[in-house]
């Protein structure tokens, strides 16, 4: 497996993966339509297939992780790609890096959770608000469950 981080001229071969991920370039969350053919971020391969991605943009002092996508689970390239942001994080003297995911996505709670992010609001029918700007999301998310709320975590940089 090889992690680069996105330029330019990788942007075709990104984007293409990002349809096929989301089935969309724009991406609806906190009541925001986020066009992801910006976004910043690594991207795993191997030999010349995308295997993994992972976006974030930068606020004031905080990272915010806008997408993580793995195509072949539980190999270790979520966790590769998490820590290279995390670093970049760290470089960039950040306080925090949050994460959004939803209520459904229970691998992601797990997984983040376990790379030491903590859960810290729950966003109630945040899910329904982006449904309005965004009517492809389906009401049903995984394992049969009523795709609602949004959960934040974060993992916090700060230095006491
Ligand atoms: C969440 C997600 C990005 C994780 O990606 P991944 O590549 O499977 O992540 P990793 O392989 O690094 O870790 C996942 C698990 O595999 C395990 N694992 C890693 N390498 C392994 C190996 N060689 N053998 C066995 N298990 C392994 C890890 O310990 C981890 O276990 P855990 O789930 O109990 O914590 C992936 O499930 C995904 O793309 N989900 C869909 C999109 C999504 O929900 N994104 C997050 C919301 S922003």
């Amino acid at each position: 497996m090889k992690v680069e981080k996105i330029r330019q001229e990788d942007r075709g071969k990104v984007d293409a993966f990002i349809v096929r991920q989301w089935f969309s370039m724009q991406m609806a969350v906190h009541g925001e339509l986020i066009d992801m053919g910006t976004a910043d971020g690594w991207y795993a391969t191997d030999g010349n297939e995308i295997i993994g991605l992972i976006t974030y943009r930068i606020v004031n002092d905080e990272m915010e992780i806008l997408s993580l996508d793995s195509v072949h689970k539980k190999r270790g390239v979520g966790t590769v790609l998490l820590n290279e942001t995390i670093d970049k994080a760290k470089d960039c003297r950040c306080k925090r890096i949050k994460v959004i995911t939803t209520n459904d996505n229970l691998n992601a709670l797990r997984f983040y959770q376990k790379h030491g992010f903590e859960l810290v609001k729950i966003h109630r029918n945040a899910v329904d608000v982006a449904r309005k700007l965004k009517p492809s999301i389906p009401l049903i998310g995984n394992d049969g469950i009523p795709l609602k709320h949004e959960i934040e975590l974060e993992y916090s940089l700060r230095t006491i």
